[in-house]
């Protein structure tokens, strides 16, 4: 199972890996590089906008990876983190305000419906849950993107190219 058994070239796990982290601090650089030169200002709000969209996405990259491996640590930070979702306001089955949303004993935010309960396929991290985090892993979330990258590089060019410090 996994990249190090199936795919040529015995490092493209180890490389994967690597990759992914610098993916996010690099990230995080660029978007600080771009508050230091005030590229968040006119005409470039669009483009940083786009870029807070990639940011979550690159996020939810490294998120919905972590659970890959399939060991004990994935399941087990998978469960924490999507615990968390439990706590959306009026999403999560916890959170403030989804007890307003119930009529007459029916309530139509619950375990079984919530957001965590759609981002795992079911109450717990299961085969389901699996299944959805490598489909928007491999599928899903390259697609998005793929597609705001592009917006964002032709926005670059279009707003008069990078702009150099203040
Ligand atoms: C997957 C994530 C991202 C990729 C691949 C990416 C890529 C790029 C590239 C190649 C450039 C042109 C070169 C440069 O300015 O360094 C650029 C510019 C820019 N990016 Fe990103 N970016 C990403 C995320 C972000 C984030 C998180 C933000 C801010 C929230 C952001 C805001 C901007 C802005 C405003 C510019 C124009 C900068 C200027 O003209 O000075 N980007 N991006």
């Amino acid at each position: 199972m996994g990249l190090r058994e199936h795919v040529p070239i015995g490092i493209m796990r180890e490389l994967h890996r690597w990759a992914a982290h610098l993916m996010v601090i690099t990230v995080w650089l660029h978007m600080y590089r771009v508050f230091l030169t005030g590229s968040y200002k006119p005409p470039r709000e669009f483009n940083w906008n786009v870029g807070v969209i990639l940011l979550v996405l690159t996020l939810l990259l490294s998120f919905t990876g972590y659970l890959l491996p399939w060991d004990q640590l994935a399941v087990w930070a998978i469960t924490v983190g999507t615990n968390m979702a439990r706590a959306t306001p009026f999403l999560g089955h916890e959170g403030p305000g989804a007890a307003l949303l119930s009529i007459g004993g029916l309530d139509f935010v619950h375990a079984g419906d919530d957001v965590r309960f759609g981002l795992l396929a079911g109450r717990f991290v299961g085969e389901g849950a699996l299944l959805r985090f490598y489909v928007l892993h491999c599928v899903g979330i390259p697609l998005a993107a793929a597609t705001l990258m592009a917006i964002h590089f032709w926005r670059v060019r279009k707003d008069g190219g990078i702009s150099g410090p203040l």
